[in-house]
């Protein structure tokens, strides 16, 4: 199949597995001409498919020497239709770990659900006999919860009051003004129940108990804060409400985990990149344009894979204190949010219009990174080329 991008709105409905693969081995490339830092021995990361996740898999074998289990929510190619994008990552991740030697496999499925949890710890109990470092990267729209089957759905919106502010389509570049209307309590109770940190606990507390978990385990879980222009859509709104829910979550599992492994529990505030979530929030695209622009134009600009090259190698594991905040989070954003980026960024958004637009802000950046999500647009990649879209996970 000659596969194109196709997308509509925030979404590409298409993923090009040879374009994923060598996204997958462009990140492999990078971590590869990086020192290499003793670290875990046996990862396991939920969410372990695309950005965050892929990347902490990437740098915990490549960058660390690390054995892999991967949890992800992915589908196959079926009916004419390709694979997600995570799934031809995942077929190539596995694929390059193994020939590079180390373990690495994949459970694909619902990680919110116990079956799942079960699964993985068999999976770890026959495989490996414990666990050192536990990576919690999902980013779900939708979460059944375990226990009463109740389903919740995310919604992002602002609390309390109307947001309103200058939107993007990153399509087209046009400019607007939206307004969006603030959550209900009910939807905050949904936002906080998908991506707060009640599945985290879960995760840990079957863990634990099915005493996997080896003498100085750890567990890290990713979060975000921004700048106040999206602080109404994001950190005090409904996703906010949730990452203000994960943190809380890791100071409990930090507690849990010293008393009973000697473990730790931590959080990563980590820098704004394009997703497909993020793409549809309003205001957060411009924000993330104009930011990639102020952070290539000085030269710190990052992709998931530094990002996390530098939190696994460079901090978590590094000789000497874990660096953290007065919450105790570890802060990856420090780039993102220095003074002289934000300062230019607020100046810029008071400028900005349909003129300007290209000028200022990276939206070219934003568009390439977009379809790089979905394998399109990478160097050495015949897009007019025939290819299999039916790969299969080892
Ligand atoms: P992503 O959408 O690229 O990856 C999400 C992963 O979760 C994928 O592997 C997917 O397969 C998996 N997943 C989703 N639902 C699942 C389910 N029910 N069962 C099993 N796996 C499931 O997300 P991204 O952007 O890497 O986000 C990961 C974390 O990092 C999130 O907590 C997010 O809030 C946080 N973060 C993201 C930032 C960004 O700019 N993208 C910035 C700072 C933090």
């Amino acid at each position: 199949m000659i596969v194109k991008p196709r997308v509509r709105g925030f979404i590409c409905t298409t993923a090009h597995p040879v374009g994923c693969a060598k996204h997958v081995e462009e990140q492999i490339e990078y971590v590869n001409k990086k020192p290499k830092v003793k670290g875990p021995k046996k990862v396991l990361v939920i969410g372990a498919s695309t950005g965050y996740g892929l990347a902490s898999r990437i740098v915990a074998s490549f960058g660390l020497g690390a054995d892999t289990i991967g949890v992800f929510f992915e589908k196959p190619a079926s009916g004419g239709s390709t694979a997600t994008a995570g799934w031809y990552n995942t077929a190539a991740f596995q694929r390059l770990a193994r020939e590079a030697g180390y373990y690495a496999k994949g459970i694909n499925g619902d990680a919110f659900s116990n079956e799942i949890k079960k699964e993985a710890i068999e999976l770890i109990k026959k495989d490996w006999g414990k666990v050192d470092l536990v990576v919690y990267s999902l980013a779900a729209p939708k979460r059944v919860h375990p226990e009463t089957g109740e389903l919740f759905s995310s919604v992002i919106k602002p609390i309390g009051a109307p947001y309103s502010n200058k939107t993007v389509n990153f399509q087209t570049g046009k400019l607007s003004e939206i307004t969006v209307q603030p959550a209900t309590e009910e939807e905050i109770r949904h936002t906080v129940a998908v991506m707060g940190g009640e599945d985290w606990k879960m995760w840990i507390d079957a863990l634990l108990e099915a005493d996997v978990l080896a003498k100085g385990a750890q567990t890290i879980a990713y979060s975000y804060i921004g700048p106040e222009i999206t602080h109404p859509i994001y950190r005090t709104g409904t996703i906010g409400r949730a990452k203000d829910d994960l943190e809380q979550t890791a100071q409990t599992l930090n507690q849990e985990l010293k008393a009973k492994v000697d473990g730790n529990a931590y959080v990563s505030v980590n820098k704004a990149l394009v997703t497909q979530s993020s793409a549809a929030i309003p205001v957060v695209p411009l924000y993330i344009s104009l930011l990639y622009k102020e952070m290539k134009k000085r030269g710190i600009h990052e992709d998931w894979i530094q990002q996390m090259y530098r939190l696994f190698a460079e901090t978590l594991y590094a000789k000497g204190e874990v660096a953290v905040d007065e919450q105790n989070r570890i802060r990856m954003d420090d780039l993102e949010m220095r003074a002289d980026v934000q300062q230019a960024i607020q100046a810029n958004w008071q400028k900005l219009n349909e003129e300007n637009i290209e000028e200022l802000a990276d939206l070219e950046g934003y568009r390439q990174d977009f379809l790089r999500l979905f394998g399109f647009g990478l160097d050495n990649v015949d897009y007019d080329q025939d290819v299999e879209v039916d790969v299969p996970i080892d």
